[in-house]
């Protein structure tokens, strides 16, 4: 009764933003992402029937903020039945800082669970069942260049291009690291309802996934890179034109985005993706990615570089 799973957060190039349906957590839109490698959540659940109540660490101190939400995604898995569960989380980034926290922990814990409960359920079962609790967590059960596409009650997520067969580099820059003050389904919600370019985000989604999908295809970098950056640009349109406008970006936000336009200038391969939190992305050719960290470690108001590759699908792991 007692199993790990270790899941890497993802960032999406072409971006989820919106519901479809808000109980059943179904976004409105499909998504491109690629999963990292260096950064990590891992999840221990021991399920314990004399345990009265489900209990959360995370990285060793007790923890009450994000359990409720775990334990729904454990009912989930499991169903309401269940024993309680003891869940250990330990995490190498900032949680909820616009970081994809919430992508890898709820991958890994959906993946631990079923596994402590003796569950064995197909990866595409795990990423709805995931992708409940987190939109983009589904796309964290897959490696890589990862689509998810909106089915008629559901979603189908699939790898489109293994880490090894175009290895990016991805320097994340960080220029807050408190929790983000609005959440990303209160602003998704505020969005749909109160955004003029909502509905034409929606619209142009296709055409953005088809761009992305084609590059991907034909290792195109350049392609890859216009299309990633204006589909980040424009969901953040759509928050700031929202009422009352969400503004997830800071001053540093900004001055990271005029450090990559420098460096494309000088002809490195790199571009931006921002979600939501104030961290800048930047995705590069493993070639150009001292020079991509450097400037942006000197860029006024970061406090921090994270480093990554690419990296592979959510798994189980054995534990001493
Ligand atoms: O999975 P959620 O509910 O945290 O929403 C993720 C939203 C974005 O990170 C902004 C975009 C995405 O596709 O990951």
């Amino acid at each position: 009764m007692r199993a790990a799973a270790i899941a890497q957060p993802n960032i999406a190039l072409i971006k989820y933003w919106g519901k479809r349906d808000v109980v059943r957590n179904l976004p409105a839109v499909g998504s491109i992402s690629i999963t990292l490698r260096d950064l990590f959540t891992e999840m221990r659940v021991q399920l314990d029937g004399a345990l009265t109540d489900d209990q959360l660490t995370v990285n060793g101190e007790p923890d009450t903020g994000l359990l409720p939400r775990l334990s729904v995604c454990l009912d989930r898995v499991l169903g309401q039945d269940r024993d309680p569960a003891c869940i250990e989380s330990h995490c190498n980034f900032p949680i909820a800082a616009g970081l994809a926290s919430s992508a890898s922990a709820f991958a890994a814990l959906t993946i631990a669970a079923a596994a402590a409960a003796d569950r064995s359920l197909e990866t595409s079962e795990l990423a709805s069942l995931a992708g409940r609790a987190s939109g983009s967590a589904a796309r964290s059960l897959y490696g890589g260049f990862v689509e998810l596409e909106n089915r008629a009650d559901d979603i189908a997520v699939r790898t489109l291009r293994a880490p090894a067969e175009w290895p990016l580099t991805v320097i994340i820059a960080i220029t807050a690291s408190e929790a983000k003050a609005v959440g990303s389904t209160e602003a998704m919600e505020m969005s749909r309802k109160t955004s003029p370019f909502y509905s034409s985000w929606i619209e142009q989604q296709p055409h953005d996934l088809a761009t992305a999908r084609d590059a991907i295809r034909q290792k195109d970098f350049a392609k890859l890179a216009a299309v990633s950056e204006h589909n980040c640009l424009k969901m953040h349109s759509i928050m700031w034109a929202s009422r009352p406008p969400v503004v997830y970006w800071n001053s540093a936000t900004m001055a990271c985005l005029g450090t990559v336009r420098d460096l494309q200038a000088q002809g490195l391969g790199v571009f931006f993706t921002m979600d939501a939190g104030p961290q800048v992305k930047a995705v590069c050719l493993p070639d150009h990615a001292a020079q991509v960290s450097e400037a942006l470690a000197g860029t006024v108001g970061v406090v921090d570089l994270m480093e990554s590759g690419l990296g592979e699908a959510a798994r189980r792991i054995t534990t001493p």
